[in-house]
């Protein structure tokens, strides 16, 4: 399946360079992620069998705002751990932090690795593949995270590409200003079987009482933001 990764490396055109609209995306629901974690985690469950927790980053591109993202969230279960739910055993240290930076085959990685801030306090994988499939064993995940990268389609619904279709979209890439409503239900369509494939992976993957956060620009500037606890 073809994949159209964000411009490799760190220069003047690159993702990195050019990342400022979803920085801010990040950086405006901060608290509330924050909040969720602290008020509706329940880390005693996702701890009572490993004192690793394992959080995936699904879409993460080369950063920075990936390794913003995580601090953030690394920060807020850190915080839950000591401070909301003292302790479930005393003789017990802080958790230690896997991340799993997940992105299509194609993402520069490199560059991804290249970035990770030295003084981080989790460690690092790369789990390269498409979210729409499964990308973990069985209940390994205890927290997924997903910014601006959900409303990326698996593939270009094939009746926009048919001339005789009444969804024929003339070459076009998206629907804006689309000139009949066969368009827009195609691409409609298409997205809710992507997410039916990405909701039944993360079902599979993500340990009961894990949380998973899904952050998603909608209508240009309004910030669609779910949680999902499982
Ligand atoms: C706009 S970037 C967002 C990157 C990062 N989350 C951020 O906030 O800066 C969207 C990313 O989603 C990735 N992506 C799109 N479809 C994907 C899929 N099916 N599986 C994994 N990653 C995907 C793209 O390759 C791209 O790196």
């Amino acid at each position: 399946m073809a994949s159209f990764p964000m411009n490799a490396g760190d220069g003047l055109y690159s993702y990195s360079k050019n990342s400022h609209l979803q920085k801010e995306i990040i950086d405006g629901v901060k608290e509330m992620v924050r909040d969720v974690i602290i008020r509706k985690l329940d880390i005693k469950t996702i701890l009572s069998s490993s004192n690793t927790i394992h959080i995936t980053e699904l879409g993460c591109s080369v950063g920075p705002n990936t390794f913003s993202s995580m601090q953030h969230i690394v920060e807020a279960l850190k915080d839950k751990y000591l401070y909301q739910d003292q302790l479930i055993d005393s003789t017990k240290s802080i958790p230690e932090f896997q991340i799993f930076f997940n992105d299509q085959v194609t993402n520069d990685f490199n560059t991804l690795f290249c970035l990770l801030p030295v003084d981080r306090s989790y460690y690092a994988s790369g789990v390269p593949g498409s979210f729409h499939g499964r990308l973990f064993p069985s209940r390994s995940i205890h927290f997924a995270h997903c910014s601006t990268s959900i409303h990326w389609l698996s593939k270009i619904p094939k009746e926009l590409l048919e001339k005789n279709s009444p969804a024929w979209n003339k070459g076009l890439i998206d629907y804006v200003g689309a000139s009949n409503v066969e368009i827009v239900n195609a691409y409609v369509a298409q997205f809710e079987r992507d997410m039916e494939m990405f909701f039944n992976a993360r079902a599979e993957e993500i340990v009961p009482g894990g949380m998973m956060v899904l952050v998603s620009p909608f209508l240009g500037y309004v910030r669609l933001l779910g949680f999902f606890w499982f």
